[in-house]
Parts: structure tokens; C-alpha cells; sequence
């Protein structure tokens, strides 16, 4: 595999692993919302844990550290700058989302709905950024990257990837099992679950 690949595999799944955990999010909001489901609170905690520990604190800084500084003065500096922006800005929309599960686990009305509405806010949020990155940023560093920028950006991504990412063995029995869990969640292709 070249850098040039192995850049592009870890960077495009990092965003299906993300992908698929923002969508079974919202598959259990909006059933626990509409009463099917009871709240899980162990699984919820645990995918916002997730999204903070990966996400958050790995795949946006390498993305702003080695990613988006090699593509500016390409003619996409404002998509850039948008980016960066939504960058500091998804933490905050996660914060929403703790405080309205802490509502929910204090029994209070309407928190569940609240919750349902500010998780489809934030996968929205999530997949007009992804399809940015995918959409534009991606095809622009393909364009111009060096070999020598391939080099880079691959050794950087490829160091602490997500554990959750396909062809990943993680030796925490915690994210064995908040990996199984997830896979019954989302629907094909990323899992065995089925999306009612
Ligand atoms: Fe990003
Ligand atoms: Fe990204």
C-alpha cells in the first residue's frame, strides 16, 4: 500500500467508524423517543465517551495539525476555515448532549425528546462536515500532495487510530464489548443489526 492509500483508508475509516456510531446514537434516541426503548444509559455514556476519546481527540487534531495546514493557499481556504470552525464547535455540541442525558437520567419531562433532537442535530452537523472532508478536501490533497506530504500524513493518522476501526484488534475488553454492542446496532454494511 502506498502512504498516498494507506492515508486515505485510515482517514475515510475513521469517518465510517464515526459514521456508524453517530448513526446508532440517533437509531436509539429516536426509538427511545417515540417509546420503544428504554433508556441505556451505560450505552449512551459510552458512545459519548467514545466520540470524545477518538473522534474528538484524535481524528480533528491530526486533521488540523497535518491535513488542512498542506492545502491552503489551494483554493479551498474558505472550506478549510470551515472546517477548523466545526472543529471547536463539535465539542461544544456534545456538552448539549451530556447535559440533556443528565435530564433524562433525573426523569425530567421531556428531556427524552430533547435528547432525540439534539442528537439529530449533532449527526447532521456531523455528516455535512464529513461530506465536506470527503467531498472537497480529500479530492484537493489527492490533486496536490507530494509524495513526501503523503509520507506525512500517513505516519501521522496512522499512529493511535481509532479502535473501533475495521481490521482493528483493541485489547480492552471494554471496547470488545461496546464494539459488540454497536454492531447490533447499526444497520449493514458497517453492522449485523437491523434499522427498524
Ligand atoms: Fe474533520
Ligand atoms: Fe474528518
Amino acid at each position: 500500500m502506498t502512504p498516498q492509500q494507506q492515508a486515505l483508508a485510515i482517514i475515510r475509516n475513521e469517518h465510517r467508524t464515526l459514521a456508524a456510531v453517530v448513526s446508532a446514537l440517533e437509531h436509539v434516541a429516536t426509538d427511545m423517543a417515540i417509546g420503544k426503548l428504554s433508556p441505556d444509559y451505560k450505552l449512551l455514556w459510552s458512545i459519548i465517551y467514545y466520540i470524545e476519546e477518538f473522534p474528538e481527540r484524535l481524528h480533528h487534531p491530526k486533521e488540523d495539525g497535518v491535513l488542512f495546514p498542506r492545502l491552503r493557499n489551494h483554493g479551498i481556504d474558505e472550506t478549510l476555515d470551515d472546517l477548523g470552525r466545526q472543529h471547536v464547535s463539535s465539542r461544544p455540541h456534545l456538552d448539549v448532549l451530556k447535559n440533556t442525558l443528565g435530564h433524562m437520567e433525573a426523569d425530567i419531562p421531556g428531556a427524552v425528546a430533547e435528547f432525540a433532537k439534539k442528537v439529530s442535530t449533532y449527526a447532521g452537523f456531523h455528516w455535512a462536515h464529513m461530506n465536506l472532508e470527503e467531498g472537497i478536501v480529500l479530492p484537493k490533497a489527492i490533486e496536490v500532495f507530494s509524495p513526501e506530504d503523503w509520507a506525512e500524513v500517513a505516519a501521522n493518522f496512522a499512529e493511535n487510530t481509532d479502535p473501533l476501526q475495521t481490521g482493528n484488534t483493541h485489547d480492552s475488553e471494554w471496547f470488545r464489548q461496546f464494539y459488540r454492542r454497536l454492531v447490533m446496532l447499526v444497520p449493514e454494511p458497517w453492522g449485523v443489526g437491523e434499522r427498524h
